[in-house]
């Protein structure tokens, strides 16, 4: 392959996705050459991966209320992580859990408010959307919780590279938490923004000490990170993957315009994708810090597995062709030939899970 990073990111928080589907998706993955598995287990929408020192993460954070009223949702016990880990790992795919900090993080406070500025209790999640609770990056206990949750992450997970996110997180508590401003103050920082990196900085330290690679999404270089063990996912367009490969960092690309497969098929089509590039436009460097690419399928209009199927296939088989061979002149008419060749082969997989 051209790219040794051959990823889709799946969000099983928006929706939930029981094992089997995630297994079957392992083994989709695979026969089509991908190798790794972005699993998206943290989200306001529901937190979904049992934490030992912190079960009200799955008895309460996994758990909203459904649009019929009823509790909507659903976790994998470590048991149910131990067995797909190494399902996947038998076929070659790593999977890379993300654990979004530090927005994205209401279903843990309304599992743990003392993790946010107001200690004040929410619900998880049940609008789309970026919402203002957030952890509070003045408290320590927030840290004494991510410390705690990212150590039983990394025995289930043998990635060298764990997730942290690390995107549209809102300033608002922050700006008006005196815990947070203390914090400003003492670390000599100028505003919520810098605490932001004062916070991933942090994080990417205790990753560091014990042998991971951050990964986090591009708001991460705004606050100049700019260790070269840190992993940067572009998805607002391609700047960040271009910043980071600039300051010999290694970049993910999977921007908006061709890698969101949530978006619909008249947004991003199947040629759309099969033109993508994962080296940004004006990018001569070394092609070593271009790592590859993922496509990204978040989950809020995706209700069911039989949505997730088309929303995945057979759009999946062109960045699959894109990594494998980019870049390259393409011919379109004849990948699109060769794709129609595995609609049987796609339709008998349908059934197996
Ligand atoms: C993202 O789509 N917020 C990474
Ligand atoms: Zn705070």
């Amino acid at each position: 392959p051209k790219f040794p990073w051959r990823g889709l990111l799946l969000d099983c928080c928006r929706h939930f996705f029981d094992k089997e589907k995630v297994k079957q998706y392992i083994d989709l993955l695979a026969y089509y050459k991908m190798n790794t598995l972005h699993w998206h287990l943290t989200e306001d929408h529901g937190w979904r991966i049992a934490i030992d020192q912190y079960p009200k993460l799955t008895t309460i954070g996994a758990w909203r209320k459904g649009e019929d009223g009823q509790p909507y949702g659903g976790f994998y016990t470590k048991a149910d992580i131990r067995a797909l880990v190494a399902y996947a790992a038998e076929r070659h795919i790593n999977i890379v859990p993300e654990i979004e900090l530090p927005g994205h993080s209401q279903a843990a406070i309304a599992a743990y408010p003392h993790l946010s500025c107001t200690g004040e209790a929410v619900e998880v999640g049940t609008e789309w959307g970026v919402f203002k609770d957030v952890y509070c990056a003045g408290n320590e206990r927030t840290f004494q919780f991510l410390e705690a949750v990212l150590l039983e992450v990394m025995a289930l997970f043998p990635s060298p590279y764990i997730h942290i996110g690390g995107d549209e997180c809102p300033k608002y508590r922050w700006e008006h938490c005196s815990k947070c401003q203390r914090r400003i103050d003492d670390e000599g920082l100028q505003d919520a923004h810098e605490l932001q990196r004062y916070f991933i900085r942090r994080i990417n330290a205790f990753l560091q000490k014990h042998h991971r690679r951050l990964i986090g999404w591009d708001e991460i270089l705004e606050g100049g990170l700019t260790d070269s063990s840190v992993v940067v996912q572009s998805w607002r367009g391609m700047d960040g993957a271009l910043q980071a490969a600039h300051q010999g960092q290694c970049a993910i690309a999977s921007p908006t315009s061709h890698a969101y497969f949530d978006y619909q098929l008249d947004a991003i089509d199947l040629e759309k994708v099969y033109q993508f590039s994962p080296i940004p436009v004006g990018y001569s460097g070394d092609l070593k810090y271009i790592l590859g690419g993922e496509c990204n399928m978040w989950t809020e209009r995706v209700p069911t597995d039989s949505v997730l199927d088309q929303r995945v296939f057979p759009r999946l088989l062109a960045m699959s062709e894109v990594l494998w061979t980019a870049p390259v002149v393409r011919d379109y008419p004849q990948f699109n030939n060769l794709y129609k060749n595995q609609t049987p082969t796609l339709a008998a997989k349908k059934n197996e899970k």
